[in-house]
């Protein structure tokens, strides 16, 4: 009896192994580095160090006559609103949220809904698809592949806090806007040495030059207007390896055997078609993120099945090319 099962579990082991997906890169999560096999013992909390003293400076950004303190720009109930003129009155959900779980959606998703490489673009998105999203992260069906990755468990938890009425407002505030460009996609073989602030890639002060290798790095066109300011007009740079723009495009348009071209369900310019989301000139890291949650099984769903056989053969690289040429596209 023991034999047998013995056997059984190495056959399923075998056959999982013959046909297991790679690894999600560790980039389009947000990290520098792989998970370990074995998840590291948590390091001891550090003793408390002195609150550090309130920052009362008072920033401003060309272009808005608002004033706020870092306190304020970082506020989970209240973010601060640079530019109220770019977009329409934001329902008390989006701006506020609600204590002590719903953290007001324009923090990460700025107010604008173009949100940043570590969360999500989620302007323009079709009203259906988006509140099906929301429910998703509600259920548990809709988790990241790397566990380590706590900003969508953040995600997850907000969800969870909001009635269907609260994500009916939120979803028709950010669906009634249209995405515009964002991204800004350069081929190359050298990126700046980046490290990682909450899931972005930050380019280091005066650091040097590294290899890009096998990855595509998204960082903020202007840093500190990004990670200080929370600035939504400044958008991102992404790099990505030279020549995937055109392996991407072949793959997109013509499936190669190994795809099906996106243009079918995601419409003729990648823009959206119906309940589909549009995917032409989202952030890559975002792209890549999602094709591998659907690829590994931890984003399920009617939707997320009908992508299920397009990208299941597709290797990382493939996958990244295609996120390289898509995000290269106007939104
Ligand atoms: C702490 C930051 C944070 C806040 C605040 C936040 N989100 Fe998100 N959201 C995320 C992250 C992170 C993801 C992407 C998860 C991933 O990639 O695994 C996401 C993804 C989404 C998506 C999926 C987009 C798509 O194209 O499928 C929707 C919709 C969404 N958020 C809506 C909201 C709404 C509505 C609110 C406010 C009630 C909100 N979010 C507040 C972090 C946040
Ligand atoms: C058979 C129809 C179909 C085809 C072909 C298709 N998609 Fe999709 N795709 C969908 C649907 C439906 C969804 C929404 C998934 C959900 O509801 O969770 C989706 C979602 C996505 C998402 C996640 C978007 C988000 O906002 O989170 C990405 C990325 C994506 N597709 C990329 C592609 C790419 C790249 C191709 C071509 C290689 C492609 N798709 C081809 C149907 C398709």
């Amino acid at each position: 009896m023991r034999k047998t099962t013995g056997l059984i579990l190495n056959l399923i082991a075998g056959t999982a192994l013959a046909g297991a997906p790679e690894a999600p890169p560790p980039w389009a999560y947000g990290f520098k580095d792989a998970a370990p096999a074995v998840p590291a013992v948590p390091a001891p909390a550090p003793a408390p160090a002195a609150a550090p003293a309130p920052d009362a400076k008072l920033y401003t950004l060309p272009g808005s006559t608002a004033q706020f303190t870092r306190a304020q720009i970082g506020d989970r109930f209240g973010p601060a609103d640079w530019f109220p003129g770019d977009h329409p009155v934001m329902p008390q959900i989006v701006a506020k949220g609600k204590q002590p779980d719903v953290w007001a959606c324009a923090l990460c998703h700025y107010p604008n809904g173009q949100g940043r490489p570590e969360n999500a673009p989620i302007v323009g998105l079709p009203l259906n698809y988006f509140i099906a999203q929301m429910h998703a992260f509600r259920d548990g069906t809709r988790k990241s592949a790397d566990s380590r990755k706590a900003n969508t468990t953040v995600m997850a938890n907000i969800a969870k806090g909001m009635t269907d009425s609260e994500i009916r407002q939120a979803a028709e505030y950010y669906s009634s806007m249209k995405a515009r460009p964002w991204i800004k996609v350069v081929e190359t073989k050298t990126v700046p040495e980046t490290t990682t602030s909450v899931g972005l890639f930050l380019p280091i002060a005066g650091g040097k030059q590294e290899p890009l290798g096998p990855r595509i790095i998204e960082v903020p066109e202007d840093v500190e207007a990004v990670e200080i300011l929370r600035n939504p007009r400044v958008g991102f740079v992404a790099y990505v390896p030279q020549g995937y723009i055109n392996r991407g495009a072949v793959l997109v348009t013509t499936g190669r055997g190994k795809t099906q071209p996106c243009g079918t369900c995601h419409g003729k310019d990648l823009r959206g078609m119906d309940d589909v989301p549009a995917i032409a000139g989202r952030s890559p890291s975002y792209l890549m993120r999602q094709m591998v949650d659907m690829r590994s099984g931890t984003r399920t769903g009617p939707g997320a099945d009908l992508m299920k056989p397009v990208i299941g053969q597709m290797t990382n690289t493939e996958l990244m090319a295609v996120a390289a040429y898509v995000a290269s596209r106007t939104p």
